[in-house]
C-alpha cells in the first residue's frame, strides 16, 4: 500500500507555494448556525485551488524535466494552473483537453503560453494523448489529483485553516479525485486532531460516494457536475481512505467553528 502524503511534505509544499499563491482568509458565511467559515479560494490568481498543487509539484522536478517540460490532461481548473505554474517557471507545458471543455479556461491556458491538445471528452482518449506527448517529447506528467506533491500543494489548505482556525471541529471539502481532500486531511488531522473532515459534492453528481458504496454507475443522468465526475473515472491511489456520510452539509470548502466560549485570557 501506498503511504498517504504527510504534514512534512505539505509544510515543504507551503514553503514553495510562499510569495505565489494568495494566502486566503477564514470569511464568516453569513447567518449560519453553528457558524460556518468559508475559503474563498476563488481568489487565487488562476480562480481555483489548483494553482497550490500545480506549482507544488512543478517547482520540485529537476532541470532536465523542467527543461523538457510537463503534460496534464484536465477540461478546466488544473489545465489552467499547470498552465499558470510552468510559466511562472519557466517551463514548456502543453494541455490536453477535451473538445467540450469549457473555452473560457482552454483560451485562458493558452494565454499562458501552453500548447493545447484537444480530444474527444473520454478520459481514456485524454489518458492516451498525454502518454503519446510523454512518449513523443519526454515530458513529465502532472496529474490532476493522484500525485504526492500535487496533493501536497492542496493540503496548504489545511494548515492556513487549521493555523486560522485551530477550533475547527469539521471541515467540508468538495470531493472528485480526492487530492484536495487527501491534502486538507493530512494537514488538519495533524493539526486539530479533533476535527472532522467530510468530502462533499453535488446530490446527483456522487461520482465519489457512489464508488464508495461500491454503487457503480448511477441511473439517473447526474448532471453536468456528475458527469465530470464519472469521466474522472475514481479517486486517486494517495487518496484519504473514505468513510461514507449520508449527507455532509450546506457545502463545499468550508469550516465550522464551536461554539463553546473562549476561555478568557
Ligand atoms: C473547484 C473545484 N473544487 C473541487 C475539486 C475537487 O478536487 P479533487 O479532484 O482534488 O478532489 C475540483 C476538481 O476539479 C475543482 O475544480
Amino acid at each position: 500500500m501506498t503511504a498517504l502524503v504527510t504534514v512534512e511534505e505539505i509544510r515543504a509544499a507551503a514553503r514553495r507555494l510562499d510569495g505565489v499563491i494568495v494566502r486566503t482568509p477564514l470569511v464568516p458565511f453569513p447567518d449560519t448556525c453553528p457558524r460556518l467559515l468559508v475559503k474563498p479560494e476563488c481568489l487565487q490568481p488562476t480562480g481555483s485551488f489548483k494553482l497550490r498543487g500545480a506549482f507544488a509539484a512543478i517547482s520540485v522536478l529537476t532541470a532536465a524535466q523542467r527543461e523538457r517540460g510537463v503534460v496534464t490532461h484536465s477540461s478546466g481548473n488544473h489545465g489552467l494552473a499547470v498552465a499558470y505554474a510552468a510559466e511562472a517557471l519557466g517551463v514548456p507545458a502543453v494541455v490536453v483537453v477535451p473538445d467540450n471543455a469549457a473555452e473560457v479556461k482552454v483560451a485562458a491556458a493558452a494565454r499562458h503560453g501552453t500548447r493545447i491538445v484537444t480530444v474527444e471528452p473520454t478520459l481514456e482518449a485524454r489518458i492516451a494523448a498525454a502518454q503519446e506527448q510523454i512518449d513523443q517529447h519526454g515530458y513529465t506528467l502532472i496529474p490532476p489529483f493522484d500525485h504526492r506533491d500535487v496533493i501536497a500543494g492542496q493540503g496548504t489548505i489545511g494548515l492556513e485553516i487549521a493555523a486560522d482556525c485551530p477550533e475547527a471541529d469539521l471541515v467540508l471539502v468538495p470531493v472528485s479525485g480526492g487530492g484536495l481532500i487527501s491534502g486538507i486531511a493530512a494537514a488538519v488531522r495533524a493539526a486539530c486532531p479533533a476535527a472532522k473532515v467530510i468530502g462533499v459534492e453535488p446530490e446527483l453528481a456522487h461520482g465519489d460516494r457512489g464508488r464508495d458504496q461500491g454503487g457503480g454507475q448511477a441511473d439517473r443522468d447526474p448532471g453536468p457536475a456528475g458527469r465530470r465526475a464519472r469521466r474522472g473515472g475514481g479517486r486517486g491511489r494517495l487518496a484519504v481512505p473514505p468513510r461514507p456520510a449520508a449527507r455532509a452539509g450546506p457545502g463545499g470548502g468550508a469550516v465550522r467553528r464551536q461554539h463553546r466560549a473562549r476561555p478568557a485570557r
